[in-house]
């Protein structure tokens, strides 16, 4: 039978590890302080409840990012952000606005993260608290972006 302090050690082990797991590669994505600042970029409406992206979403950019989306550079370098802030859909007197702060989601270009597409997600509540999400599910839907280096947003003058 295992000693009492083998199995201490073991259950240490698997404790520190599941974090580790949780970061799909190690490198943690953090929600930009500052994103707010950056430049909006888009914004679009999923107006149907039962959609996985439903929302009024307000994307944005950081510099790094905002360089190829406009067109100054062929792919995204290292450091390039994209945020979107989800909102509650709000409808009134043939209105529509954003209501609740849902979410926040971001994408971080790391060439190293070839998992997931060279790029890195993650998922931030309204209280800019990590959330729990399956960044397999975000990378693969991201790789049918045309032509945008897994990135759907254009840039409209
Ligand atoms: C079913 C497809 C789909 C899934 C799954 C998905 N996205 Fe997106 N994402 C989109 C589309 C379409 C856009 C562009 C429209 C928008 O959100 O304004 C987008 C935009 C984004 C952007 C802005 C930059 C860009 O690529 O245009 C970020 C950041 C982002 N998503 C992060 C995430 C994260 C994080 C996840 C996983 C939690 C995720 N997405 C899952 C389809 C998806």
């Amino acid at each position: 039978m295992p000693s009492p302090t083998r199995l201490a050690a073991a259950a240490l082990a698997l404790a520190l590890a599941a974090p580790l797991a949780a970061r799909a590669g190690g490198k943690e994505v953090a929600l930009p302080r500052d994103f707010r600042t950056w430049t909006h970029v888009r914004s679009m409406v999923v107006t149907d409840p039962d959609e996985g992206m439903y929302g009024f979403h307000n994307v944005y950019a950081n510099k790094a990012a905002l360089r190829t989306l406009r067109g100054q550079a062929r792919s995204y370098a290292d450091g390039a952000v994209f945020v979107v802030s989800i909102f509650e859909v709000k409808q009134e007197k043939g209105q529509v606005v954003a209501g609740a702060k849902q979410r926040d989601v971001v994408q971080v270009k790391d060439a190293s993260a070839t998992e997931t597409g060279g790029w890195r997600f993650a998922s931030f509540d309204p209280s800019g608290k990590r959330t729990a999400v399956d960044v397999s599910t975000c990378a693969a839907c991201h790789a049918q972006a045309s032509g945008g280096d897994h990135v759907f947003t254009r840039f409209a003058e």
